[in-house]
């Protein structure tokens, strides 16, 4: 993989959030420090899918945000986009919002032909994995090349340097 051109491509929120033993609040979301390690292994250009509304920084209302816009389907607008054409490998990174991605992730899939490309998800969570992501990823990207993806403690993103490595040898 190291020859080919890659990209991390990432949603992540700060804020309130909950982690073991109660809630915290962080200035740089879970999945944003992890994209940054990944990157930083890779090689990678970054790039951070963001609402263009941007979501409560209290952890309840989030929820509730996240709730009613999976439910409505929506396809919340983003801040701004990247050209993903000359990319051959994408690196897939968010939080696992109520079973599966953020809804602005599903915007950022279906604004690209991601048809012949490498997409390696990777999802932040505090227990429930990859749960739905993968199977919705797969509806929105069709023709991609989907590797397995890999599931990260959220709370403990600051240690997935060699799960990181362990993952990309086997998707390789
Ligand atoms: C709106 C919302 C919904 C969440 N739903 C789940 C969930 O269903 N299962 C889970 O394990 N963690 C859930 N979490 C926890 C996050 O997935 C976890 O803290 C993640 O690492 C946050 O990443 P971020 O800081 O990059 O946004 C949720 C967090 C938020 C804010």
């Amino acid at each position: 993989m190291e020859n080919k051109r890659a990209l991390v491509a990432f949603f992540s929120r700060a804020g309130e959030n909950f982690f073991p033993g109660g809630m915290r609040y962080i200035e740089k979301g879970n999945t944003h420090i992890a994209a940054e390690i990944l990157a930083e292994l890779t090689n990678a250009d970054l790039f951070e899918i963001k609402s263009k509304v941007e979501y409560s920084a209290v952890y309840k209302e989030c929820v509730a945000q996240s709730i009613s816009e999976y439910k409505g389907n929506m396809r919340p607008e983003l801040k701004e986009n990247i050209d993903i054409s000359d990319y051959d490998i994408i690196f897939l990174g968010y939080p696992n919002w109520c079973g599966t991605m953020p809804m602005p992730v599903w915007t950022f899939l279906e604004s690209h032909d991601f048809a012949g490309k490498v997409v390696c998800p990777f999802c932040t969570n505090e227990g429930s994995g990859l749960a739905n992501s993968l199977s919705d990823i797969d509806k929105l990207i069709p023709g991609a090349n989907r590797k397995a993806g890999l599931s990260l403690k959220g709370s403990r993103v600051q240690e997935s340097k060699s799960e990181f490595e362990k993952w990309l040898t086997e998707i390789s």
